[in-house]
């Protein structure tokens, strides 16, 4: 296995502290980001390295910082993994019970969400990628959502964020062919036990998905074994970890985004 040196946000607890977890106990190197100050050593010792650096992603430096971060830790950057993302929960805490009402989303909750879930992601895919094109080899994964949760009431804005997150990297991979460098979607597969769906009774947590699902998932993604996946999406709960990554890929695996439906639709508007 060849050491990468790897890039994720939203390290700091949930589903990004389990990934950062799992991939430096595979043997890579990690710098580990979040906008809350946080310890390397809240990480178990893995065989790679582990860095941490706290910045608000929406600062629009904040591309520039964690290049600069990863150049002065471990040099270039071969993986990014977009998974910093906030959603209802900052509308309201009850959102599960008490979903929130489009009509009384404000502008700020709005830009709020869209800026951390679709433009801070952005940003570093647009600064990673020059030099993995470079080296032609390069990682982007990019953590969405469930496809009903970006349709679901009360999930406003937080599924059209997701939404546009999953269609921004559907085009990535597009933009990518042939360079070497690949994205591809991540997700859980449904609501996951982390700080993001709070107040929920005992009985029904103990259903959601749990972080550690990603683990496997993101292990093989980054691996030389994947080298072929590009603009697909990939299913943690669906993941069967004791099969080889590549069965346990096409079982967990569909195409990103609604290119099927697309594909339709612009076939019947003939264009
Ligand atoms: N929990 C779920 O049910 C669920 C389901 C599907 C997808 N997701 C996605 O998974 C990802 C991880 O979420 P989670 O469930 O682990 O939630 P979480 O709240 O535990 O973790 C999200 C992390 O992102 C960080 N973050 C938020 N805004 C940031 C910013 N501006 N700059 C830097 N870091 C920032 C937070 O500090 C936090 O540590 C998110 O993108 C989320 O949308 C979550």
């Amino acid at each position: 296995m060849e050491r990468r040196n790897i890039m994720i946000t939203g390290a700091a607890r949930g589903l990004g502290h389990a990934m950062a977890e799992a991939l430096t106990g595979a043997g890579h190197n990690v710098l580990a980001i979040d906008r809350d100050a946080f310890s390397a050593e809240t990480f178990k010792a893995g065989l790679g390295k582990i860095e941490t650096l706290a910045i608000d992603l929406t600062h629009p430096d904040a591309a520039a910082r964690a290049m600069e971060a990863c150049a002065s830790s471990f040099g270039h950057v071969d993986v990014l993994i977009n998974c910093a993302g906030i959603g209802q929960e900052t509308i309201s805490q009850d959102f599960v019970t008490d979903p929130v009402k489009f009509w009384t989303v404000k502008d700020e909750d709005w830009d709020r969400i869209f800026a951390v879930n679709v433009r801070s992601s952005f940003r570093l895919c647009r600064a990673v990628t020059p030099s993995m094109i470079k080296a032609r080899w390069g990682r982007i994964i990019n953590v969405t959502t469930s496809l009903e949760t970006m349709i679901r009431p009360g999930m406003a804005p937080y599924g059209p964020s997701k939404a546009a997150f999953e269609a921004l990297t559907a085009i990535i991979a597009k933009d990518l062919e042939g360079t070497g460098v690949t994205a591809n979607v991540l997700v859980p597969g449904g609501p996951a036990n982390t700080r993001m769906m709070p107040n929920i009774p005992g009985p029904q947590r103990a259903l959601l998905v749990q972080p550690d699902l990603m683990r496997a998932p993101i292990v093989w993604l980054v691996s030389g074994e994947s080298g072929n996946i590009n603009g697909m999406r990939f299913r943690a709960n669906a993941w069967d970890a004791a099969k080889p990554g590549h069965e346990a890929a096409a079982l967990a695996g569909a195409p990103a985004a609604w290119s099927g439906i697309a594909g339709g639709a612009a076939a019947v508007a003939g264009r």
